[in-house]
């Protein structure tokens, strides 16, 4: 049942709000800052060291996470390309904890890494969406991100889900190992309890991301810039429109644009910079400037802060609500998603399931 949506990607995009409170509130109980994890849940002072595997969209929440874990919590992490990770046979040292993200806990190739780490981490936790599926069932401990059946074969609520309940371990992280002071950890509290009516907020940018979509779908290759953590979700973004719109799309880190993708622009080029008004703000505007200095078509997403310091000479501006610095990529999903949505819908694709591409991938 698509809900009186077009697509059931529209109604997941849609859902977020609701679906988000819900992990929000479940790992997060009323009345306390503390992350409560279920059954025996983790130490994090018992670990050094994190191991996190996935593919695809839940690839990009775990290199999201890996920011997180290490300035919030100061833990060491390291990132894998499941496909890669299994076949690489990395050593794994004591004191790691390894961690899979799979929204259908089915992919094959994040099973067979799990099945890898099984003797060898200090202990297996997995971050799913189907609490019955082989990845949760063959993990020490399962966190479900309560997102609600997926059915799009893009990753929308899935992937907003995941990086609310990687944050929420990323903080019991911090929590156990001393990190952040307690007025800190009540600071990201409030903030994730405040998630919900800032994401309707920034769906009711709706019209306008309509507007800007229109203008992508005419492009042959779109560019995604994004620094810290708004690198991944240049990624995921790129991917998004991939695999919906099938116009060619790649990420990079704004620092990397003068390392060799800037040979790319020209007129022709659109360039989406996602760049809240943070600490990293002014060297993002910076490549954005060398950008438009190509005669680059800059679509900038930022908060009103940073749209009236630099929305000079930019082709495109979509507002996004103010957020604490460490939300700032599950609010920019939004505009990424929706970017992907609707310039899918211009170009007549088929939105919910785009050719050559399964919801779940249960074969290498
Ligand atoms: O079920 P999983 O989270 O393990 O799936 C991983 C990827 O196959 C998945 O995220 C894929 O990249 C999506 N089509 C992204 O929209």
């Amino acid at each position: 049942d698509k809900g009186g949506f077009k697509h059931f990607m529209a109604k997941e995009i849609a859902e977020q709000p609701t679906v988000i409170a819900e992990a929000i509130r479940s790992y997060l109980p009323t009345g306390s800052d503390k992350v409560q994890l279920p059954g025996e849940g983790v130490d994090f002072a018992s670990v050094d060291r994190l191991t996190m595997v996935a593919c695809g969209t839940a690839y990009y929440a775990c290199l999201t996470a890996k920011y997180w874990f290490e300035q919030l919590a100061r833990l060491p992490v390291e990132v894998d390309i499941a496909s890669e990770f299994r076949y690489r046979e990395p050593p794994i040292p004591a004191r790691t904890l390894a961690l899979f993200v799979s929204q259908s806990g089915e992919t094959a190739d994040t099973l067979a890494a799990l099945r890898y780490c099984r003797d060898k981490a200090e202990r297996i936790v997995s971050v799913v969406n189907v609490p019955e599926s082989s990845i949760a069932r063959e993990s020490d401990l399962m966190l479900p991100i309560h997102a609600g059946v997926e059915v799009g074969v893009a990753s929308t609520k899935a992937f907003t889900c995941q990086l609310s309940v990687l944050l929420m371990l990323a903080l019991k992280a911090a929590c156990d190992r001393g990190t952040l002071t307690s007025d800190q950890i009540a600071d990201h509290a409030a903030a994730l309890r405040g998630l919900p009516s800032t994401l309707n907020a920034a769906l009711d940018q709706n019209d306008t991301i309509r507007s800007a979509a229109q203008k992508l779908s005419e492009a042959r290759d779109v560019l995604f810039l994004g620094r810290g953590l708004m690198f991944p979700l240049a990624l995921e973004g790129a991917l998004k429109l991939k695999e919906i719109s099938y116009i060619h799309a790649e990420a990079y880190a704004s620092g990397e644009l003068k390392h060799g993708p800037i040979a790319l622009i020209d007129q022709q080029m659109p360039v989406v910079v996602m760049a809240p008004r943070d600490a990293l703000f002014d060297k993002t505007v910076s490549n954005m400037q060398e950008v438009m200095a190509r005669k680059g078509k800059v679509m900038l997403i930022s908060d009103s802060k940073g749209l009236a310091e630099a929305r000079d000479g930019v082709w495109s501006t979509i507002q996004m609500p103010h957020v604490h610095p460490s939300l700032t990529p599950i609010l920019y999903a939004v505009p990424a998603q929706l970017l992907a949505y609707h310039t899918a819908v211009a170009k007549g694709t088929d939105v919910d399931q785009p050719r050559n591409l399964a919801k779940s991938v249960t074969v290498e």
